[in-house]
């Protein structure tokens, strides 16, 4: 990574939600503030790792504000009463690597969800989508499908895994990230217009090696150790 040393504001970040564009902007404090820790280099993988699914558990939270859910009799040792369920099942599909350490944050609210994997890494020098695998729920167009992946940088690897699930029926597909480049979001709007897009951050733009600026570098790397 080519390191840019002048520090930047996050005055350009639009607060959440901003509907209109089908984007929701997580600024609560908390979460900008875990976001700032994983930002500095100095901050190591199993921090980085713990900080990340911190993260992912409370945008879990508000992604799935508008699940589908159904009423249902509940008997209290007191009483007959109405409760809610949620109607359909739900998927989170992690995008290989760097996916995966949300996973955790996401599991913790929906215990009962299914998980079904793609495995995309970008091409060092053009930085297009390469799919090395993909195991999904036969069944998943049946309900909500929740992609996370920390980085949105060309968006190349959103939209591939996006269209893997459209060609599996999916209708209710949604995207959680952390840090996205305005490119990112831009060709993923144009792509799948009907898929809300949630970021804890959008970052000032890609750089030449198609990295994101300021960005957090390689998540996968930082969340595995392996740079
Ligand atoms: C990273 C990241 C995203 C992708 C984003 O994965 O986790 O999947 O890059 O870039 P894009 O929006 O330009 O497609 P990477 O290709 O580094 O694979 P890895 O997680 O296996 O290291
Ligand atoms: N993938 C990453 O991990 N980081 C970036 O900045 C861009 C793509």
């Amino acid at each position: 990574m080519h390191g840019e040393r002048r520090p930047r504001t996050l005055s350009h970040m639009p607060s959440m939600p901003t509907a209109a564009t089908n984007l929701m902007v997580y600024d609560h404090p908390l979460i900008q503030h875990k976001l700032t820790i994983l930002r500095d280099k100095r901050t190591k993988h199993e921090d980085f790792r713990q900080l990340l699914n911190q993260i992912a558990g409370l945008m879990a939270f508000e992604v799935s504000r508008d699940l589908p859910s159904r009423a249902i009799e509940v008997e209290t040792p007191v009483a007959c009463t109405m409760g809610t369920q949620l109607a359909t099942p739900t998927t989170i599909v992690p995008i290989l690597r760097a996916g995966l350490a949300m996973m955790d944050g996401f599991l913790a609210l929906f215990p009962e969800a299914r998980v079904g994997h793609v495995g995309i890494y970008r091409d060092e020098a053009t930085a297009k989508p390469i799919t090395y695998y993909c195991k999904l729920p036969p069944d998943i167009a049946a309900g909500t499908a929740i992609i996370v992946d920390p980085m949105l940088a060309t968006g190349g690897s959103a939209i591939h895994a996006i269209n893997l699930l459209r060609a599996k029926g999916c209708r209710d597909i949604r995207f959680v990230g952390l840090v996205a480049a305005p490119e990112g979001i831009a060709a993923l709007h144009a792509t799948h217009p009907d898929v809300p897009i949630h970021v804890a951050a959008i970052d000032e733009r890609l750089n030449e090696r198609f990295y994101i600026v300021p960005g957090l570098g390689d998540a996968g790397d930082r969340i595995f150790g392996t740079q």
